[in-house]
């Protein structure tokens, strides 16, 4: 007897999600609908929509948060409606914002936490835009106070975040990205002077390459300032890109001198929404002083009936994130991000050495310092298949690992990079060994065998 007979199959009732009228159109795509659409459907079918994204937990080329503490999501929904620019409406959020900065410029050794200056901004590159404009002014002051032309800033850098090019861009400033020399994936002090002159407004250190996790030798470039300086009376600062190391360097290497223990370093900047822990949408900056932010950019709106002062590329931002930062500073303290970030370490290091065991790779940064990351590349060419294949396999299994060629005089080295984040546990980091495994042996199988065999299909 069939076990389901066709008069008993279930009938949609007629209010079922999937068989309500709108349902049996697509969304629509170039127009907005006349009329409307029952809340739980539309939630629903957007919701289904982006089930074609990528799943962000196996996304590791992001540095950004994927994974957050209950709490700081139910402080997100409940602060959904605070905008961080009404400081008179929502004072309190506007003190939290304050407190973030004093207890990240005293985190980062300023002389003076209370009187250090800073803000909140929706991520690293609003911060480097802010920066940069606070180092070109200056600049441009000086100058004319001396009597000198202002029409030819430079900014000097080793291998930097497009937001840095994106700085230049907009705000006319020349971008001199100082190449990499073989053997090393960060600039070297010794080459800056080559690339340093009257109109440089300042250099930038990377703390933690985006492209492969390592700090820039923030305290020898310093040094090699201070000769500069000596030699020629250019007084140039330095602008640290902590978008990712500002939240790991404190933690597990608390005795690197790369913030504003070096007098030369005059502004930072970091991505809250990165090592910071917090969700997306948060960075900040801080200078040492307010000396070094520039009046003239400095924008003040009535607070209390007093004055707050302001500076920032948007007006209306999500409060939310700000204070799901404040959150994580106070839920974790020191001990909470030591705990975090060496776990991430550890996950990367061990991730390193397994990868390193495999015997076509090459591992350029295993974590041990600079930022939880493992970078590998091809240690000689494998006949028909390279690093961009191996990425294509292990994106069948959902992971998402990068492929990319490393930045200018470098760019014939193809490098593949692991971010190791809070969430990524040692348990996915061991799946995701297993599946390289297996996507390496399926790769050399079909490459020896020279044919592109079918799977098969199992049930
Ligand atoms: C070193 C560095 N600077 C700046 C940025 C840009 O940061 P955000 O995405 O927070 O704007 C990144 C992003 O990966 C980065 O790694």
């Amino acid at each position: 007897m069939p076990l389901h007979r066709v008069d008993q199959a279930r009938q949609y009732a007629p209010d079922d999600l999937y068989a309500l009228p709108g349902a049996f159109e697509p969304l629509p795509r170039y127009r907005i609908p006349e009329g409307t659409m029952p809340a739980r459907a539309a939630y629903q079918l957007i919701r289904d929509e982006l089930l074609l994204d990528g799943n962000s937990r196996q996304n590791l080329a992001t540095f950004c948060t994927t994974w957050s503490e209950p709490e700081v999501r139910e402080l997100m929904s409940e602060t959904l409606d605070k905008n961080l620019v009404d400081k008179d409406e929502y004072p309190q959020t506007a003190e939290i914002e304050s407190r973030c900065v004093h207890v990240l410029a005293d985190l980062w050794h300023a002389p003076d936490g209370a009187s250090a200056v800073g803000c909140s901004t929706t991520g690293s590159s609003e911060a480097a835009m802010l920066a940069g404009l606070a180092m070109q002014r200056r600049w441009r002051a000086k100058r004319r106070a001396a009597g000198q032309p202002v029409e030819r800033p430079n900014l000097v850098c080793g291998p930097v975040q497009v937001c840095w090019e994106k700085f230049g861009r907009y705000f006319d400033v020349e971008l001199r990205q100082i190449p990499l020399l073989p053997n090393n994936l960060t600039m070297r002090p010794e080459q800056l002077a080559e690339y340093c002159d009257e109109n440089t407004i300042g250099v930038v250190c990377t703390l933690g390459v985006t492209f492969n996790g390592e700090y820039e030798p923030v305290a020898e470039v310093s040094r090699a300032l201070d000769e500069l300086e000596q030699r020629t009376g250019f007084d140039i600062p330095v602008h640290v890109d902590a978008a990712s190391g500002g939240f790991v360097a404190p933690f597990l290497e608390p005795g690197l001198e790369w913030d504003f223990r070096l007098a030369r370093v005059k502004s930072i900047n970091a991505s809250g929404h990165k090592f910071g822990l917090s969700p997306l949408g948060v960075g900040w900056v801080v200078w040492r002083d307010a000396e070094y932010l520039p009046e003239e950019l400095v924008f003040h709106v009535d607070y209390l009936g007093g004055d707050m002062p302001t500076f920032a590329l948007n007006f209306s931002r999500p409060g939310g994130e700000v204070i799901a930062q404040y959150y994580n500073l106070v839920r974790l303290g020191r001990e909470g991000y030591t705990s975090v970030q060496s776990a991430c370490a550890r996950v990367a290091t061990q991730l390193a050495d397994a990868v390193a065991e495999l015997g076509p790779f090459s591992v350029l940064h295993d974590g041990r310092s600079g930022l939880p990351v493992v970078c590998w590349t091809l240690a000689r060419p494998h006949g028909d298949w390279t690093l961009y294949d191996l990425s294509e396999r292990l994106r069948l299994r959902g992971w998402q690992v990068p492929t990319y060629p490393l930045p200018a005089d470098r760019q014939d080295v193809v490098v593949q990079r692991v971010v190791v984040r809070h969430g990524v546990s040692r348990d996915l980091a061991e799946l995701l060994l297993g599946d390289l495994k297996a996507a390496l042996a399926d790769i050399q199988r079909r490459h020896l065998s020279g044919a592109e065999e079918q799977p098969g299909f199992h049930h």
